[in-house]
Protein backbone atom coordinates (compact mmCIF):
# COMPACT_ATOMS: atom_id res chain seq x y z
CA UNK A 1 0.00 0.00 0.00
CA UNK A 2 1.15 3.49 -0.68
CA UNK A 3 2.90 5.39 2.38
CA UNK A 4 1.57 9.04 2.35
CA UNK A 5 3.92 11.82 3.94
CA UNK A 6 3.59 15.41 4.52
CA UNK A 7 7.07 16.85 4.16
CA UNK A 8 6.79 20.23 6.07
CA UNK A 9 9.58 22.48 5.54
CA UNK A 10 10.12 25.90 4.88
CA UNK A 11 11.97 26.07 1.95
CA UNK A 12 11.79 23.52 -1.24
CA UNK A 13 13.48 23.94 -4.68
CA UNK A 14 13.07 24.97 -7.12
CA UNK A 15 10.21 27.33 -5.32
CA UNK A 16 12.06 28.69 -2.93
CA UNK A 17 16.01 28.05 -2.05
CA UNK A 18 18.59 29.72 0.61
CA UNK A 19 20.74 26.22 0.92
CA UNK A 20 20.91 22.72 1.05
CA UNK A 21 17.98 22.17 2.53
CA UNK A 22 15.68 23.31 -0.24
CA UNK A 23 17.27 20.60 -2.49
CA UNK A 24 16.75 17.99 -0.62
CA UNK A 25 13.03 18.82 0.13
CA UNK A 26 12.88 19.75 -3.76
CA UNK A 27 13.48 16.56 -4.50
CA UNK A 28 12.27 13.57 -2.02
CA UNK A 29 9.00 13.85 -3.27
CA UNK A 30 10.30 12.16 -6.64
CA UNK A 31 12.68 10.10 -4.52
CA UNK A 32 10.21 8.59 -3.00
CA UNK A 33 7.56 7.98 -5.31
CA UNK A 34 9.61 5.31 -6.27
CA UNK A 35 9.54 3.32 -3.20
CA UNK A 36 5.74 3.92 -3.71
CA UNK A 37 5.96 6.66 -1.03
CA UNK A 38 3.34 9.91 -2.22
CA UNK A 39 4.94 13.11 -0.69
CA UNK A 40 2.80 16.11 -0.10
CA UNK A 41 5.24 19.38 0.44
CA UNK A 42 3.91 21.93 2.72
CA UNK A 43 5.45 25.37 2.94
CA UNK A 44 5.04 28.87 3.74
CA UNK A 45 3.48 31.30 1.29
CA UNK A 46 6.81 34.12 0.40
CA UNK A 47 5.91 36.27 -1.68
CA UNK A 48 8.52 34.05 -4.48
CA UNK A 49 5.99 31.86 -4.52
CA UNK A 50 3.38 34.48 -6.17
CA UNK A 51 4.06 33.41 -9.83
CA UNK A 52 4.08 30.29 -9.18
CA UNK A 53 0.95 29.67 -7.09
CA UNK A 54 -1.36 32.60 -7.28
CA UNK A 55 -1.20 33.32 -11.04
CA UNK A 56 -0.61 29.73 -11.94
CA UNK A 57 0.80 28.79 -15.23
CA UNK A 58 -2.18 28.15 -16.64
CA UNK A 59 -3.33 31.82 -15.32
CA UNK A 60 -5.70 30.27 -13.05
CA UNK A 61 -5.54 30.78 -9.09
CA UNK A 62 -4.56 28.41 -6.73
CA UNK A 63 -6.86 26.71 -4.92
CA UNK A 64 -7.96 27.07 -1.55
CA UNK A 65 -8.03 23.21 0.71
CA UNK A 66 -8.78 25.37 3.92
CA UNK A 67 -9.06 28.49 6.00
CA UNK A 68 -8.01 29.75 8.96
CA UNK A 69 -9.83 32.77 10.92
CA UNK A 70 -7.27 32.36 13.83
CA UNK A 71 -3.77 30.57 12.91
CA UNK A 72 -1.50 31.52 15.94
CA UNK A 73 -3.40 35.10 15.77
CA UNK A 74 -3.69 35.64 12.22
CA UNK A 75 -5.76 34.72 8.92
CA UNK A 76 -4.35 32.27 6.67
CA UNK A 77 -5.53 29.90 4.24
CA UNK A 78 -3.66 26.85 2.82
CA UNK A 79 -3.47 26.85 -0.66
CA UNK A 80 -3.00 23.63 -2.79
CA UNK A 81 -0.57 23.77 -5.63
CA UNK A 82 2.06 21.80 -7.21
CA UNK A 83 5.83 21.53 -7.30
CA UNK A 84 7.46 19.22 -9.80
CA UNK A 85 4.24 17.47 -10.32
CA UNK A 86 3.92 16.26 -7.13
CA UNK A 87 1.16 18.22 -4.84
CA UNK A 88 2.35 20.93 -2.65
CA UNK A 89 0.28 22.90 0.06
CA UNK A 90 1.26 26.75 0.95
CA UNK A 91 0.52 28.21 4.14
CA UNK A 92 -0.90 31.37 2.89
CA UNK A 93 -0.74 33.93 5.83
CA UNK A 94 0.72 37.44 4.63
CA UNK A 95 0.83 38.69 7.90
CA UNK A 96 4.09 36.32 8.34
CA UNK A 97 5.22 35.39 5.09
CA UNK A 98 4.50 38.48 2.44
CA UNK A 99 7.76 40.31 3.80
CA UNK A 100 10.33 42.15 1.80
CA UNK A 101 13.72 40.94 2.87
CA UNK A 102 14.92 36.91 3.61
CA UNK A 103 13.39 34.27 4.36
CA UNK A 104 14.39 34.26 7.81
CA UNK A 105 15.49 37.87 8.45
CA UNK A 106 15.52 41.28 6.92
CA UNK A 107 17.76 42.69 4.25
CA UNK A 108 20.34 43.44 6.36
CA UNK A 109 20.06 39.68 8.26
CA UNK A 110 18.47 40.28 11.33
CA UNK A 111 15.83 37.40 12.11
CA UNK A 112 12.40 38.46 12.03
CA UNK A 113 11.36 39.17 15.52
CA UNK A 114 8.26 37.37 15.21
CA UNK A 115 10.14 33.88 13.61
CA UNK A 116 8.85 31.92 16.41
CA UNK A 117 5.30 33.11 15.03
CA UNK A 118 6.35 32.23 11.66
CA UNK A 119 6.95 28.61 12.17
CA UNK A 120 5.06 27.57 15.30
CA UNK A 121 2.24 28.50 12.63
CA UNK A 122 3.91 26.53 9.90
CA UNK A 123 4.04 23.10 12.73
CA UNK A 124 0.44 24.18 13.40
CA UNK A 125 -1.19 23.45 10.07
CA UNK A 126 1.49 20.27 9.53
CA UNK A 127 0.12 19.07 12.60
CA UNK A 128 -3.78 19.93 11.41
CA UNK A 129 -3.25 17.99 8.34
CA UNK A 130 -1.26 15.40 9.71
CA UNK A 131 -3.84 14.33 12.33
CA UNK A 132 -7.18 15.05 10.68
CA UNK A 133 -8.58 18.90 11.17
CA UNK A 134 -8.42 19.74 7.91
CA UNK A 135 -11.47 17.70 5.88
CA UNK A 136 -10.13 15.48 3.06
CA UNK A 137 -6.59 15.69 4.75
CA UNK A 138 -4.67 12.46 6.19
CA UNK A 139 -1.36 11.06 6.09
CA UNK A 140 0.64 8.34 7.44
CA UNK A 141 3.65 10.32 8.36
CA UNK A 142 4.45 14.05 8.88
CA UNK A 143 8.40 14.42 8.16
CA UNK A 144 9.58 17.73 9.45
CA UNK A 145 12.62 19.41 8.53
CA UNK A 146 14.80 21.46 10.63
CA UNK A 147 13.41 23.85 13.31
CA UNK A 148 11.45 25.85 11.65
CA UNK A 149 9.47 22.74 10.90
CA UNK A 150 9.96 20.84 14.07
CA UNK A 151 6.96 22.08 15.69
CA UNK A 152 4.50 20.03 13.65
CA UNK A 153 5.97 16.73 15.86
CA UNK A 154 5.38 18.90 19.41
CA UNK A 155 1.74 19.63 18.10
CA UNK A 156 1.08 16.34 17.11
CA UNK A 157 1.97 15.26 20.81
CA UNK A 158 0.49 17.52 23.00
CA UNK A 159 -2.43 19.30 20.52
CA UNK A 160 -3.43 16.99 17.98
CA UNK A 161 -6.07 17.39 15.77
CA UNK A 162 -9.60 15.05 16.19
CA UNK A 163 -8.12 12.07 13.53
CA UNK A 164 -5.71 9.40 13.62
CA UNK A 165 -2.09 11.49 14.38
CA UNK A 166 0.47 10.74 11.76
CA UNK A 167 3.59 9.29 13.00
CA UNK A 168 6.53 12.19 12.57
CA UNK A 169 10.06 12.03 11.55
CA UNK A 170 12.34 15.20 12.50
CA UNK A 171 15.41 15.38 10.61
CA UNK A 172 17.88 17.63 11.24
CA UNK A 173 19.82 18.86 8.60
CA UNK A 174 21.88 21.52 10.84
CA UNK A 175 21.75 21.30 14.59
CA UNK A 176 23.24 24.61 14.82
CA UNK A 177 20.27 26.09 13.97
CA UNK A 178 17.96 25.25 16.59
CA UNK A 179 15.01 27.96 17.25
CA UNK A 180 15.62 29.43 20.67
CA UNK A 181 13.25 31.95 21.88
CA UNK A 182 11.98 33.35 25.37
CA UNK A 183 9.82 31.51 27.50
CA UNK A 184 7.40 34.58 27.08
CA UNK A 185 6.25 33.06 23.50
CA UNK A 186 5.15 29.93 25.10
CA UNK A 187 1.48 31.18 26.22
CA UNK A 188 0.86 32.50 22.93
CA UNK A 189 1.93 28.94 21.20
CA UNK A 190 -1.47 27.10 21.90
CA UNK A 191 0.18 24.10 23.69
CA UNK A 192 -0.94 22.56 27.18
CA UNK A 193 0.79 24.01 29.95
CA UNK A 194 2.78 20.83 30.76
CA UNK A 195 3.60 21.16 26.95
CA UNK A 196 6.63 23.69 28.95
CA UNK A 197 8.51 20.32 30.62
CA UNK A 198 11.98 19.41 30.67
CA UNK A 199 11.07 16.52 27.91
CA UNK A 200 8.98 19.02 26.03
CA UNK A 201 9.17 22.35 24.70
CA UNK A 202 11.35 23.76 27.66
CA UNK A 203 15.15 24.66 26.79
CA UNK A 204 17.37 26.41 28.81
CA UNK A 205 14.94 28.03 30.49
CA UNK A 206 13.04 29.60 26.88
CA UNK A 207 11.43 28.23 24.54
CA UNK A 208 13.29 25.65 21.92
CA UNK A 209 11.64 24.34 18.48
CA UNK A 210 14.00 22.11 17.13
CA UNK A 211 14.37 20.34 20.65
CA UNK A 212 10.48 20.02 21.04
CA UNK A 213 10.42 18.54 17.95
CA UNK A 214 13.42 16.07 18.78
CA UNK A 215 11.66 15.40 22.19
CA UNK A 216 8.20 14.36 20.35
CA UNK A 217 9.35 12.95 17.34
CA UNK A 218 8.77 8.81 16.95
CA UNK A 219 12.10 9.06 14.87
CA UNK A 220 15.06 11.55 14.36
CA UNK A 221 16.72 11.29 10.87
CA UNK A 222 20.12 13.35 9.77
CA UNK A 223 21.28 13.36 6.62
CA UNK A 224 25.05 11.43 7.35
CA UNK A 225 26.04 8.59 9.72
CA UNK A 226 29.05 10.25 10.68
CA UNK A 227 26.89 13.63 11.55
CA UNK A 228 24.24 11.15 13.55
CA UNK A 229 27.28 10.38 15.55
CA UNK A 230 29.11 13.48 16.11
CA UNK A 231 26.10 15.33 17.50
CA UNK A 232 26.28 13.01 20.43
CA UNK A 233 29.02 14.78 21.30
CA UNK A 234 29.42 18.15 23.21
CA UNK A 235 31.35 20.15 20.25
CA UNK A 236 28.69 19.25 17.19
CA UNK A 237 26.03 18.40 19.60
CA UNK A 238 25.70 22.40 19.95
CA UNK A 239 23.37 21.89 23.74
CA UNK A 240 21.09 19.11 22.12
CA UNK A 241 23.79 16.01 22.63
CA UNK A 242 22.54 14.85 25.37
CA UNK A 243 18.80 14.51 24.22
CA UNK A 244 20.47 12.90 21.09
CA UNK A 245 22.08 10.25 23.48
CA UNK A 246 19.35 9.64 24.99
CA UNK A 247 17.33 9.24 22.06
CA UNK A 248 20.03 7.37 19.85
CA UNK A 249 18.42 4.14 19.04
CA UNK A 250 15.69 6.30 17.31
CA UNK A 251 18.85 8.31 15.60
CA UNK A 252 19.36 7.67 11.59
CA UNK A 253 21.78 8.94 9.20
CA UNK A 254 20.95 8.85 5.79
CA UNK A 255 23.14 10.88 3.33
CA UNK A 256 21.30 12.80 1.25
CA UNK A 257 21.13 12.13 -2.71
CA UNK A 258 21.34 14.66 -5.37
CA UNK A 259 18.72 14.96 -8.11
CA UNK A 260 19.36 13.87 -11.45
CA UNK A 261 17.27 15.94 -13.18
CA UNK A 262 18.82 19.10 -11.86
CA UNK A 263 22.34 17.88 -11.29
CA UNK A 264 23.54 15.87 -14.30
CA UNK A 265 26.09 17.14 -16.72
CA UNK A 266 25.05 15.35 -19.98
CA UNK A 267 21.67 17.54 -19.31
CA UNK A 268 22.46 20.81 -18.00
CA UNK A 269 21.16 23.06 -20.02
CA UNK A 270 23.29 25.89 -17.90
CA UNK A 271 26.36 25.27 -19.34
CA UNK A 272 27.92 25.81 -22.34
CA UNK A 273 29.14 22.77 -23.10
CA UNK A 274 27.41 19.30 -21.59
CA UNK A 275 29.59 16.18 -21.23
CA UNK A 276 30.04 12.54 -19.77
CA UNK A 277 32.76 11.11 -18.51
CA UNK A 278 33.69 9.79 -21.56
CA UNK A 279 34.34 13.12 -23.08
CA UNK A 280 35.60 14.82 -20.05
CA UNK A 281 37.82 17.08 -22.52
CA UNK A 282 35.10 19.16 -23.23
CA UNK A 283 34.75 20.63 -19.54
CA UNK A 284 37.58 22.52 -21.44
CA UNK A 285 35.62 25.16 -22.96
CA UNK A 286 33.47 25.61 -19.68
CA UNK A 287 36.39 26.22 -18.11
CA UNK A 288 36.91 29.27 -20.39
CA UNK A 289 33.38 30.37 -19.44
CA UNK A 290 34.30 29.96 -15.88
CA UNK A 291 38.07 32.00 -16.75
CA UNK A 292 35.77 34.61 -18.42
CA UNK A 293 32.94 35.43 -15.66
CA UNK A 294 35.77 35.78 -13.25
CA UNK A 295 38.11 37.83 -14.62
CA UNK A 296 40.98 35.23 -14.53
CA UNK A 297 43.57 34.89 -16.70
CA UNK A 298 43.84 32.41 -19.44
CA UNK A 299 45.40 29.24 -18.27
CA UNK A 300 45.81 25.40 -18.04
CA UNK A 301 46.61 25.66 -14.24
CA UNK A 302 43.84 24.38 -11.68
CA UNK A 303 40.73 26.25 -10.96
CA UNK A 304 39.60 25.90 -7.42
CA UNK A 305 36.15 26.88 -6.65
CA UNK A 306 33.88 27.51 -3.99
CA UNK A 307 30.11 27.96 -3.70
CA UNK A 308 29.15 28.57 -0.55
CA UNK A 309 27.74 30.49 2.32
CA UNK A 310 30.66 32.83 3.73
CA UNK A 311 30.51 31.42 7.00
CA UNK A 312 32.21 30.30 9.98
CA UNK A 313 30.76 26.92 9.98
CA UNK A 314 31.88 26.59 6.23
CA UNK A 315 35.77 27.29 7.29
CA UNK A 316 35.65 30.21 4.82
CA UNK A 317 38.14 32.03 7.83
CA UNK A 318 40.59 29.26 7.42
CA UNK A 319 40.76 29.46 3.51
CA UNK A 320 41.05 33.35 3.36
CA UNK A 321 44.22 33.07 4.82
CA UNK A 322 45.22 30.06 2.35
CA UNK A 323 45.20 32.32 -0.64
CA UNK A 324 48.37 33.99 -1.10
CA UNK A 325 49.81 30.31 -0.94
CA UNK A 326 46.45 28.65 -3.40
CA UNK A 327 48.23 31.61 -5.86
CA UNK A 328 51.65 30.88 -5.28
CA UNK A 329 51.03 26.72 -5.54
CA UNK A 330 50.15 28.09 -9.41
CA UNK A 331 46.38 27.64 -8.68
CA UNK A 332 43.33 29.90 -9.32
CA UNK A 333 40.13 30.79 -7.71
CA UNK A 334 36.63 31.58 -8.55
CA UNK A 335 34.43 31.96 -5.39
CA UNK A 336 30.75 32.32 -5.72
CA UNK A 337 29.11 33.36 -2.03
CA UNK A 338 27.83 35.35 0.29
CA UNK A 339 27.65 35.78 4.01
CA UNK A 340 29.69 37.62 6.62
CA UNK A 341 30.50 41.22 5.97
CA UNK A 342 33.99 40.21 7.27
CA UNK A 343 34.64 37.30 4.97
CA UNK A 344 33.28 38.96 1.69
CA UNK A 345 35.42 41.89 2.62
CA UNK A 346 38.43 39.20 2.86
CA UNK A 347 37.39 37.80 -0.36
CA UNK A 348 37.06 40.64 -2.35
CA UNK A 349 40.29 42.18 -1.14
CA UNK A 350 42.27 38.55 -1.50
CA UNK A 351 40.81 39.40 -5.54
CA UNK A 352 42.43 42.75 -6.04
CA UNK A 353 45.48 41.35 -4.26
CA UNK A 354 45.43 38.85 -7.21
CA UNK A 355 43.75 39.96 -10.00
CA UNK A 356 43.41 37.26 -12.84
CA UNK A 357 44.10 34.55 -10.21
CA UNK A 358 41.27 34.99 -7.95
CA UNK A 359 37.86 35.70 -9.24
CA UNK A 360 35.04 36.49 -6.35
CA UNK A 361 31.60 37.65 -6.94
CA UNK A 362 29.26 38.17 -4.28
CA UNK A 363 25.72 36.89 -4.73
CA UNK A 364 23.40 33.76 -4.99
CA UNK A 365 23.46 32.52 -8.60
CA UNK A 366 21.85 29.12 -9.32
CA UNK A 367 22.93 28.89 -12.89
CA UNK A 368 26.76 30.31 -11.98
CA UNK A 369 26.83 27.46 -9.42
CA UNK A 370 26.40 24.85 -12.37
CA UNK A 371 28.96 26.63 -14.42
CA UNK A 372 31.71 26.54 -11.87
CA UNK A 373 30.98 22.62 -11.33
CA UNK A 374 31.13 21.94 -14.43
CA UNK A 375 34.05 24.08 -15.57
CA UNK A 376 36.43 24.81 -12.50
CA UNK A 377 38.83 21.92 -11.64
CA UNK A 378 38.24 21.06 -7.86
CA UNK A 379 35.72 22.44 -5.14
CA UNK A 380 36.82 23.35 -1.44
CA UNK A 381 35.02 22.41 1.19
CA UNK A 382 36.99 22.98 4.16
CA UNK A 383 33.88 23.34 6.54
CA UNK A 384 34.18 22.71 10.18
CA UNK A 385 30.71 20.79 10.43
CA UNK A 386 28.80 19.13 7.85
CA UNK A 387 25.74 17.46 8.39
CA UNK A 388 25.99 16.64 4.57
CA UNK A 389 26.75 18.83 2.69
CA UNK A 390 25.74 18.94 -1.42
CA UNK A 391 27.96 20.86 -3.64
CA UNK A 392 30.75 18.03 -2.84
CA UNK A 393 28.00 15.82 -4.23
CA UNK A 394 27.51 18.08 -7.57
CA UNK A 395 31.45 18.22 -7.65
CA UNK A 396 31.64 14.65 -7.76
CA UNK A 397 28.62 14.12 -10.55
CA UNK A 398 30.64 17.17 -12.52
CA UNK A 399 34.23 16.30 -12.71
CA UNK A 400 34.90 18.94 -9.82
CA UNK A 401 37.31 17.20 -7.78
CA UNK A 402 36.12 17.52 -4.30
CA UNK A 403 38.65 19.43 -1.53
CA UNK A 404 36.79 18.53 1.84
CA UNK A 405 37.42 18.62 5.65
CA UNK A 406 37.18 14.83 7.34
CA UNK A 407 33.58 15.14 9.00
CA UNK A 408 30.25 14.73 8.76
CA UNK A 409 28.84 13.92 5.21
CA UNK A 410 31.99 14.90 3.46
CA UNK A 411 33.57 12.04 5.65
CA UNK A 412 31.03 9.82 4.42
CA UNK A 413 30.83 10.73 0.68
CA UNK A 414 34.38 11.51 -0.25
CA UNK A 415 37.50 8.43 -0.68
CA UNK A 416 40.55 10.38 -0.26
CA UNK A 417 43.77 10.29 -2.52
CA UNK A 418 45.57 8.44 -0.47
CA UNK A 419 47.92 5.68 -1.65
CA UNK A 420 46.10 2.47 -1.01
CA UNK A 421 43.04 4.45 -2.67
CA UNK A 422 44.66 5.80 -5.54
CA UNK A 423 46.34 2.25 -5.78
CA UNK A 424 42.80 0.89 -5.95
CA UNK A 425 41.54 2.84 -8.25
CA UNK A 426 38.56 3.84 -5.60
CA UNK A 427 39.74 7.56 -5.08
CA UNK A 428 37.17 10.28 -5.68
CA UNK A 429 38.91 13.63 -4.06
CA UNK A 430 41.02 15.38 -1.14
CA UNK A 431 40.28 14.61 2.53
CA UNK A 432 42.27 16.63 5.19
CA UNK A 433 42.21 16.81 9.29
CA UNK A 434 41.72 19.97 11.30
CA UNK A 435 40.41 22.88 9.59
CA UNK A 436 43.54 24.86 10.34
CA UNK A 437 45.19 26.63 7.38
CA UNK A 438 48.44 24.13 7.98
CA UNK A 439 46.18 21.45 6.91
CA UNK A 440 43.93 22.90 4.22
CA UNK A 441 47.39 24.52 2.80
CA UNK A 442 48.62 20.49 2.47
CA UNK A 443 45.33 19.30 0.98
CA UNK A 444 45.90 22.10 -1.75
CA UNK A 445 49.38 21.19 -2.11
CA UNK A 446 48.44 17.50 -2.53
CA UNK A 447 45.33 18.91 -5.10
CA UNK A 448 47.70 20.55 -7.45
CA UNK A 449 50.30 17.65 -7.75
CA UNK A 450 47.92 15.23 -8.40
CA UNK A 451 46.36 18.08 -10.76
CA UNK A 452 49.84 17.76 -12.91
CA UNK A 453 49.35 14.60 -13.26
CA UNK A 454 46.65 14.09 -16.08
CA UNK A 455 46.02 10.55 -15.95
CA UNK A 456 46.14 10.37 -12.15
CA UNK A 457 43.61 13.34 -12.32
CA UNK A 458 41.30 12.61 -14.48
CA UNK A 459 41.06 9.06 -12.79
CA UNK A 460 39.93 11.29 -9.63
CA UNK A 461 37.13 12.46 -12.12
CA UNK A 462 35.72 9.68 -13.38
CA UNK A 463 35.61 7.36 -10.58
CA UNK A 464 33.48 10.33 -8.47
CA UNK A 465 31.71 10.51 -11.75
CA UNK A 466 30.77 6.86 -11.12
CA UNK A 467 29.85 7.17 -7.88
CA UNK A 468 26.36 6.83 -7.16
CA UNK A 469 24.62 9.50 -4.84
CA UNK A 470 21.50 9.34 -6.66
CA UNK A 471 18.41 9.45 -4.27
CA UNK A 472 18.05 5.66 -4.79
CA UNK A 473 19.73 4.04 -1.84
CA UNK A 474 18.58 6.76 0.46
CA UNK A 475 15.21 6.92 -0.84
CA UNK A 476 15.08 3.25 0.08
CA UNK A 477 16.63 4.38 3.68
CA UNK A 478 13.80 6.77 4.13
CA UNK A 479 10.75 4.38 2.88
CA UNK A 480 11.94 2.00 5.43
CA UNK A 481 12.14 4.13 8.04
CA UNK A 482 8.83 5.44 7.39
CA UNK A 483 7.25 1.67 7.15
CA UNK A 484 8.87 0.60 10.04
CA UNK A 485 7.09 3.13 11.97
CA UNK A 486 3.86 2.62 10.42
CA UNK A 487 3.90 -1.30 11.66
CA UNK A 488 5.04 -0.35 14.88
P1 LIG B 1 24.29 24.51 3.23
O1 LIG B 1 22.89 24.07 3.04
O2 LIG B 1 24.84 24.25 4.58
O3 LIG B 1 24.52 25.91 2.81
P2 LIG B 1 24.89 22.49 1.19
O4 LIG B 1 26.18 22.11 0.58
O5 LIG B 1 24.07 21.40 1.73
O6 LIG B 1 25.22 23.61 2.29
O7 LIG B 1 23.96 23.21 0.13
C1 LIG B 1 24.22 24.45 -0.41
C2 LIG B 1 23.34 24.62 -1.63
O8 LIG B 1 23.26 26.00 -1.94
C3 LIG B 1 23.89 23.95 -2.88
O9 LIG B 1 22.83 23.66 -3.76
C4 LIG B 1 24.79 25.05 -3.46
O10 LIG B 1 25.03 24.88 -4.83
C5 LIG B 1 23.92 26.25 -3.18
N1 LIG B 1 24.65 27.52 -3.04
C6 LIG B 1 25.35 27.96 -1.98
N2 LIG B 1 25.80 29.20 -2.19
C7 LIG B 1 25.38 29.55 -3.41
C8 LIG B 1 25.51 30.74 -4.21
N3 LIG B 1 26.16 31.81 -3.75
N4 LIG B 1 24.92 30.77 -5.42
C9 LIG B 1 24.24 29.68 -5.88
N5 LIG B 1 24.08 28.55 -5.18
C10 LIG B 1 24.63 28.48 -3.96
C1 LIG C 1 22.16 21.93 5.93
C2 LIG C 1 23.59 21.48 6.14
C3 LIG C 1 24.18 20.79 4.93
C4 LIG C 1 23.19 19.82 4.31
C5 LIG C 1 21.89 20.52 4.02
C6 LIG C 1 20.85 19.58 3.42
O1 LIG C 1 22.09 23.18 5.32
O2 LIG C 1 24.42 22.54 6.55
O3 LIG C 1 25.35 20.09 5.30
O4 LIG C 1 23.73 19.28 3.12
O5 LIG C 1 21.35 21.02 5.21
O6 LIG C 1 20.61 18.46 4.23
Amino acid sequence: MTTTVLSVASEAYPLVKTGGLADVVGALPAALAIHDVAVTTLIPGYPALADTLWQGRSGEQARVVHVYDDLLGVEARLLAGEIAGHPLLVLDAPDLFARVGGLYGDRGGKDWPDNWRRFAALGRAGADLASGAIPGYAFDIAHAHDWQAAMTAAYLRYAPGPGVAAKSVVTIHNIAFQGRFDASVFADLGLPAGAFALDGVEYYGGVGFLKAGLEAADAIATVSPTYAQEIRHGEYGMGLEGLIATRADRVRGIVNGIDPAVWDPATDAALPVRYTARILAKRRINKRAVETRFGLDTGDGPIFTVISRLTWQKGMDVLADCLDLLVALGGRLALLGSGDAELEAAFLAAADRHPGRIGVIIGYDEPLSHLLQGGADAILVPSRFEPCGLTQLYGLAYGCVPVVARTGGLADTIIDANAAALGAGVATGIQFGDVTPDSLGLALRRAVDLYDSPSVWSGLQRQGMKADFSWRRSGRLYADLYSGLIEA
